[in-house]
């Protein structure tokens, strides 16, 4: 692998250094489009949130306004920033969990589309102000993500209001005054199977069907969250969407006419569909070792891409220049002091030098917003490239930021 968007990767890495993160705008541009085409052809009475926790750069964040999505937010920065790229409030959504009251005041004075975790969260939330506008996460009892890590309901799932206490929730968001309602589920990330999404949608049609009539609420929307998987591994297929928009719309609107719902909005929350495969990490290897395993060592590492570490994640790589050389088995891993900080294990990849590019794919979702300053490495910067144009996009982080957070009487104490 030797260009990202037409452009060599071994430029990026002389102009903007080592380690970096480069978006390849137009492949954002492609996936809103495959999904929305799906989704229209099926059910127009759709809207599609870019989910902020999988890329919140504002650049990115603007791209997917101008191509007319909204935004999904998960914490009151996630909403401000939202706010700073200029999403109208009626095209943005705030999914929390476990609201405090600080998050929860921020959100109502923004009186955006409001998901909210849990009853005891509406208690709160009524404390401030009676919305409008209601709708609760709902966990159906039912879950599935690519891993264990990234499912999201089901009875292990910390989030949302179990299906069997949903109704108790309505009823008293009714009787608090709420006039308008929506429903709400995530039930796990990076699913490629496009029949488990007609089933989750079954199912939670099914629940609202139990609720609303008896409550005589018509639901304005259904939102049935992100998920939408995509290849992390060369032998994984990619998401068929338009199966999987053809197969939801079925089930969405069968049950919308058998409950009486009429035409609700289809609202999803996509992250990892729209942004991953969109985002590269280029790295350079700082040491080769010869140890019990071969280990290479790059100036990238959990700090800079936490998915490897954090749950067993992977992500495939690629030594820049070397396609076709000999293979040998490698572990890769990164400068941090645990011993987690490994890219991957038993990697056959061409044999590698010191001052290699190692480029890991994947990357444009929960890459950089999963990052950390961890034993004191900061963060890398982040690249665009559009219509063969390159443009910085984050400045790559200092020392002297890190230090800037140490209050004056410190910094004088220290003579920093
Ligand atoms: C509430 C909510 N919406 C949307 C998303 C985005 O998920 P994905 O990136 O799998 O599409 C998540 C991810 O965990 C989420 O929790």
């Amino acid at each position: 692998m030797n260009k990202i968007a037409n452009v060599d990767i071994k430029e990026l890495a002389n102009e903007f250094g080592s380690p970096v993160y480069v978006y390849d705008a137009e492949q954002f541009r492609i996936n809103y489009n495959k999904l929305k085409g799906a989704l229209d052809k099926y059910y127009p009475k759709n809207h599609i949130h870019f989910s902020v926790k999988a890329n919140s750069n504002i650049q990115i964040l603007k791209l997917f306004k101008d191509l007319g999505a909204g935004a999904d937010c998960s914490s009151p920065n996630e909403l401000k920033l939202a706010r700073i790229v200029g999403f109208d409030k009626n095209d943005t959504l705030y999914t929390g969990n476990y609201e405090s009251y600080e998050d929860l005041n921020y959100v109502a004075e923004y009186d955006v589309k409001l998901n909210l975790d849990d009853l005891d969260s509406f208690k709160r939330l009524i404390k401030i102000k009676v919305p409008e506008r209601i709708s609760f996460r709902i966990n159906p009892g039912i879950g599935k993500g690519g891993f264990e890590g990234i499912t999201t309901a089901g009875s292990d799932a910390k989030f949302g209001i179990p299906y069997e206490k949903a109704a108790e929730a309505y009823k008293f968001a009714l009787d608090a005054g709420v006039k308008r309602f929506g429903i709400h589920m995530m039930t796990g990330s990076n699913n490629l199977e496009p029949y488990y999404f007609a089933e989750v949608v079954d199912k939670l049609m099914s629940i609202a069907g139990h609720i609303f009539p008896e409550l005589g609420i018509i639901p304005e929307y259904f939102d049935i969250g992100g998920g939408q998987g995509v290849p992390y591994y060369d032998d994984e297929k990619e998401l068929n969407v338009d199966l999987m928009a053809e197969l939801v719309a079925e089930v969405f609107k069968e049950k919308c006419e058998k409950f009486g719902f009429g035409e609700p909005e289809l609202v999803l929350e996509p992250g990892r569909y729209l942004a991953a495969n969109a985002g590269y990490l280029i790295t350079k290897v700082t040491g080769i070792k010869e140890g019990y395993k071969k280990f290479i060592g790059l100036d990238a590492g959990m700090g800079t891409l936490a998915r490897p570490s954090m749950y067993g994640a992977y992500h495939r790589s690629y030594v820049y220049g070397k396609e076709g050389f000999e293979k040998e088995k490698v572990n890769l891993c990164g400068q941090i002091c645990e011993n987690s900080d490994i890219f991957a294990k038993n990697q056959m990849l061409p044999k590698i030098e010191i001052d290699d590019l190692l480029i890991f794919r994947e990357a444009g979702a929960y890459g950089y917003t999963m990052s950390s300053v961890y034993n004191n490495r900061t963060r890398p910067p982040e690249v665009i490239i559009d219509a063969g144009k390159t443009k910085l996009i984050r400045k790559r982080e200092k020392f002297e930021d890190v230090l800037d957070l140490y209050p004056d009487e410190l910094r004088k104490e220290f003579s920093i």
